[in-house]
């Protein structure tokens, strides 16, 4: 599990992705790693708190391009579809600390966690639009519900990077804090929750997260089957060419 760093201590599991290079790009076994990692954290009584987080300027910037060319992970059975299982069955409160990117599946994962603590220097985009593809893990049903309709389409039509003050306006963050205390700022909090009856934590959370499970795995499910058609079309693989070319794509002659 190299990739995905797990440190459990003072009750809280402290889950890292670690693939600095990539910009922490997740790939099929980093996925199969996390929805591990989640698993394990949720099942285990002496954590009482889950903490995801990345690393210094980046928390992730989304699912490995190259691998959705090479060995797209959004069928069924995929390594995908057990990320998400374990990201939305956590059970104990999922806290996200963000530092820097959180791009395409680093903004979505978002919308499963029950607090998100960003940095000033934090920055957020639902980017599938430019790669011609749809949104995921159920986000075109809960950002809607967090931010509103109107937003959300603003985010999810134009694809544009924005930055942590606006994602705290727009309800997707709870505190926007200086860079370099992010991870003292997230442990206290966390610190915090574990402290409190364990038991009524489970139940607020189950209460307020009861946002039809049924709804948002068959949303998931719709998401991923799009998803998965839209990578055989020509507009993926014009966008996938041009962000290996490192230039602007030109979806022009596409209907
Ligand atoms: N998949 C695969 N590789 C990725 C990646 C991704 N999602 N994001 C970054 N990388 C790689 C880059 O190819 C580059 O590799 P190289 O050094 O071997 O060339 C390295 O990580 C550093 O990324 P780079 O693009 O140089 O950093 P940047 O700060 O200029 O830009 C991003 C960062 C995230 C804005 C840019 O990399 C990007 O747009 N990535 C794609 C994000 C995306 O669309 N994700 C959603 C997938 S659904």
């Amino acid at each position: 599990m190299d990739l995905i760093h797990i440190n459990v201590k003072d009750r809280i599991a402290l889950v890292r992705l670690c693939r600095p290079e990539k910009k922490n790009a997740l790939t099929a076994a980093m996925y199969l790693d996390l929805a591990r990692a989640l698993n394990r954290a949720d099942q285990d009584p002496e954590v009482r708190v889950i903490v995801l987080t990345g690393t210094e300027g980046v928390f992730t910037s989304g699912n490995d391009l190259n691998e959705f060319v090479d060995n797209p992970v959004v069928g069924p059975n995929g390594a995908f579809f057990q990320f998400f299982g374990a990201l939305s069955g956590v059970t104990k409160p999922l806290v996200a600390a963000v530092d820097g990117l959180a791009v395409g599946i680093g903004a979505t994962m978002l919308l499963h966690c029950d607090l998100v603590f960003a940095t000033r220097r934090a920055r957020f985009q639902f980017p599938f639009v430019n790669l011609g593809v749809v949104p995921e893990a159920a986000s075109s049903l809960l950002l809607p519900r967090i931010v509103g309709s109107a937003f959300a389409a603003e985010l999810m039509l134009f694809g544009e990077m924005f930055d942590a003050e606006r994602a705290h306006q727009l309800g997707l963050v709870n505190s926007v804090v200086p860079d370099e205390t992010l991870e003292k700022f997230t442990l206290t909090r966390a610190r915090t929750l574990a402290s409190k009856p364990a038991g009524a934590i489970r139940l607020i959370k189950h209460l307020l997260r009861e946002r039809e499970p049924a709804d948002i795995a068959a949303r998931n499910h719709l998401e991923s089957r799009l998803f998965g058609e839209r990578l055989l079309t020509p507009e993926f693989a014009e966008a996938v060419a041009a962000f290996r070319e490192r230039r602007p794509p030109d979806f022009s002659r596409f209907d």
